[in-house]
């Protein structure tokens, strides 16, 4: 739950099929780096997930480059490890735990109604997809989430689906597992607990919410509860979960944080993607970014020099909006509406940006390519951290679900 006030825990990974380009890096790893400093954040290298699709075509040798060059760029793009917590998901082996006692209560129906299961099977055609793994692709993420009681996920459009799946899982764990004996009467001694003002307040508010269905009641009782100090944890998860008329709430449902669809347009205008073939990569040939941009489409309507244009009409333009300051933008605007300059002149400028970028990320790179036992050092610790919150997680999943009797 989101405390007004208070940082949340914000969860997110990323699958290592192969280097980043620039949509990944101004959709997603800027705005990791700006959470960083608000949320307590948790980012995680998803290698299990890459092989749900990759099964067939990686070797130890290429999965190994990709991920640690993953991890190099984000450092080199400012994801800060003190702040941060970098993991590798293989290395929290926990994950694979959690997926399994959650498949356990998922529905079939559900994940063959994820819209990436039919879509991505259609897109990759060439792939053997209808894999038990790749059915449980949303399960395993909701393992991801779930295991750091993530309130935050930040995501991009496509992956919406999988958060509210992930949201569903909880509720159905919780109500399934979260059933205690004597539950009721716990809930009421933990509201005598919490005094009598207080007492009375939660009681409002659930009656708002289960009498009236009204769901800002149920947000405001969430951080109500939270908002009470010396609430056990015990007591906190069963009402979290009688406010609900569930069990316990053991596992916490997350929301998701859309970020905002990358505003860097691929070489052609569409959406960057690897699997489009229209991306920039984030360590990328200079002489194939000068090339890539000069043969970049513009307004068709600038058939000749001297026909005017419409920059709104135009991806480079986008390009300049991301990559170029005031002055420069209004010199392309005018420019290109007055016909006064051409779309190479208007090009070249964006293409020095995007290469001074380059070699910055490249000089920041560098140190940590050169530097393996500094790298090694961010991830076994990441790791570390990240296992010392799934192990707390699983003592109290297994507990519930009946497998922490004989460890
Ligand atoms: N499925 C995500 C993607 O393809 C990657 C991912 C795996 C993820 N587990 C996650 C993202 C948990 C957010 C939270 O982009
Ligand atoms: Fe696009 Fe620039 Fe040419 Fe205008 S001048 S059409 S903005 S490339």
């Amino acid at each position: 739950m989101n405390i007004p006030g208070q940082p949340s825990r914000v969860l997110s990974g990323m699958r290592p099929t192969g280097p980043l380009h620039l949509g990944h890096y101004h959709g997603v790893i800027k705005p990791w780096v700006e959470m960083q400093h608000v949320h307590e954040c948790f980012y995680f290298v998803a290698d299990w997930h890459a092989l749900t699709t990759e099964f067939d075509s990686v070797s130890e040798a290429t999965m190994k480059e990709n991920v640690l060059n993953m991890i190099v760029d984000w450092l080199a793009s400012g994801v800060d490890p003190e702040l941060a917590t970098i993991f590798i998901q293989s290395r929290v082996p926990e994950h694979a735990e959690l997926y399994l006692l959650l498949s356990m209560i998922s529905p079939l129906g559900w994940l063959e109604r994820v819209p990436s299961f039919k879509d991505q099977q259609e897109k990759l055609k060439n792939k053997d997809l209808s894999t038990h793994g790749f059915l449980g692709y949303p399960v395993l993420q909701s393992a991801d989430i779930l295991m750091y009681r993530a309130s935050l996920v930040p995501v991009g459009q496509d992956q919406i689906p999988h958060v509210e799946l992930t949201r569903e899982i909880a509720r159905r764990f919780n109500s399934v597992f979260g059933k205690e004996e004597g539950f009721e009467q716990k809930a009421e001694n933990a509201i005598r607990k919490m005094g009598k003002k207080n007492g009375a307040q939660y009681r409002r508010l659930r009656t708002a919410y289960t009498e009236r269905g009204d769901p800002n009641a149920l947000r405001d009782a969430k951080s109500f509860l939270n908002s009470i100090p010396n609430l056990s944890r015990g007591d906190r998860e069963r009402l979290q979960g009688h406010l609900e008329g569930s069990g316990r709430q053991i596992l916490v449902e997350p929301n998701h944080y859309v970020t905002e669809a990358s505003k860097v347009p691929g070489v052609d205008g569409q959406k960057m993607s690897k699997s489009y073939g229209n991306a920039i990569y984030l360590r990328d040939e200079p002489n194939r970014i000068d090339k890539l941009i000069r043969s970049m489409p513009t307004d068709p309507a600038r058939v000749r020099r001297n026909d005017p244009g419409d920059p709104g009409k135009c991806p480079v333009w986008d390009l300049h909006k991301v990559y170029s300051a005031e002055d420069e933008k209004k010199w392309v605007s005018e420019g290109c509406k007055s016909a006064s300059i051409g779309c190479l002149d208007c090009k070249k400028p964006l293409i020095g940006h995007i290469l001074d970028e380059q070699e910055q990320h490249m000089e920041r790179a560098r140190a940590y390519i050169e530097d393996r036992s500094y790298l090694n050092k961010v991830i076994a610790d990441g790791c570390e951290r990240a296992g010392a919150v799934a192990e707390e997680t699983m003592s109290e999943v297994r507990r519930y679900v009946g497998t922490g009797g004989y460890r």
